[in-house]
């Protein structure tokens, strides 16, 4: 393994079992962060980015079953271990409702204290305070002493996020997987948290996965940027590249019509037809439903993703020399 590669998906691919059937939720994903960066997955509600996140932290559901892949982290297959839901040392999920992710009877400050205790083995009691306050200084929280004393309906969202972040960040993870971390915010505090965690990005040389459906807000944290559908990765490029050089026919739709100016915090265009049916997905190009550039060879023959340009990957015939 490259020793700069913090994470390595190997063609990952889950189902789902539901009743009268199974959701081909995510297939033959395939991709790596390393050291220091920032990796968005972008798509649409459905497109399978936060199966692959929950994978990654091991937190999938029950009916949730990894039909084959490997998730490489620190050099060992993390899928290997037997129990399916076990915490891996070092990676932690924060997701976008802070006030679920807290136990509304505890104060937050016996929670971080709760986690200090456990992962840094830390039994003195002013330790574990000084350790939290450290955390709660760390993500620029106000007053950290009223909020290590505040039960989490005292706390507003964008103080319960930074808390939540706090507390994921106190157990050193090498890897932070953010789902949708800013969806329940308005703009102004949106803003905010993307710019405390592309600092901590910088302070503590975290590596991150940031999940989220929203172009401009990966354009804005992300090193990188994956784009999904229907549970496949279409294009992969660096954030300027896939902005100013967008290749596959999904990527140009969600990013058409958008004034550059404006990119920062628009949502995802909407591009005529719905979803594909995951249930029975395409042989071929997923996005051949939906695609304005559609060939007969798309709708029979699947397109593998290849890079194209240097660094820049897309899954899509028009761009594969004819064989
Ligand atoms: N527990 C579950 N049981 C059955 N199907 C599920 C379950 N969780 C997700 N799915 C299905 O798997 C597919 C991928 O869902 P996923 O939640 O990963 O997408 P997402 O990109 O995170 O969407 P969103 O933007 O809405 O959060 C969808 O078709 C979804 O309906
Ligand atoms: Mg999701």
């Amino acid at each position: 393994m490259n020793d700069s590669k913090v994470l390595e998906v190997e063609d990952l691919t889950i189902d789902y079992i539901i009743l009268g059937g199974t959701i081909k939720a995510v297939r033959n994903i395939s991709f790596s962060i390393n050291e220091g960066e920032v990796v968005c997955l972008v798509g649409e509600s459905g497109s399978g980015k936060s199966t692959i996140g929950l994978a990654i932290a091991r937190a999938l559901p029950e009916n949730a079953i990894i039909r084959k892949g490997k998730i490489i982290f620190k050099g060992r297959n993390i899928l290997d271990e037997k129990s399916k839901n076990k915490n891996v040392d070092g990676i932690m999920i924060v997701f976008q409702d802070p006030a679920a992710s807290l136990n509304p009877l505890f104060t937050v400050g016996e929670v971080i204290s709760d986690v200090i205790r456990c992962h840094l083995a830390i039994e003195d009691q002013s330790k574990i305070k000084e350790k939290a306050l450290e955390m709660f200084r760390i993500v620029d929280l106000p007053d950290p002493e009223r909020i290590f004393n505040s039960y989490p309906h005292e706390l507003s969202g964008g103080m319960l996020q930074r808390v939540v972040i706090a507390i994921s960040l106190s157990t050193n993870p090498k890897l932070l997987i953010a789902d949708e971390p800013t969806t329940m915010l308005d703009v102004t505090l949106q803003a905010q948290i993307i710019e405390l965690l592309s600092n901590l990005k910088k302070k503590l040389g975290l590596s991150m996965l940031f999940i989220t459906h929203n172009l401009g807000v990966a354009t804005e944290i992300g090193d990188r940027i994956i784009v999904m559908y229907g549970g496949e990765i279409v294009e992969e490029a660096g954030s300027e590249e896939l902005i100013s050089n967008p290749l596959h026919p999904y990527t140009k739709g969600l990013l058409e019509c958008i004034p550059r100016a404006h990119i920062k915090y628009s949502r995802l265009k909407h591009i005529p037809g719905s979803i594909p049916d995951l249930r029975n997905p395409a042989i071929g190009c997923i996005f051949s439903d939906r695609c304005s550039w559609v060939m007969d060879k798309c709708r029979i023959v699947k397109p593998p993703l290849r890079e194209y340009v240097r660094d820049h990957k897309v899954a899509c015939h028009l761009y594969v020399e004819d064989e």
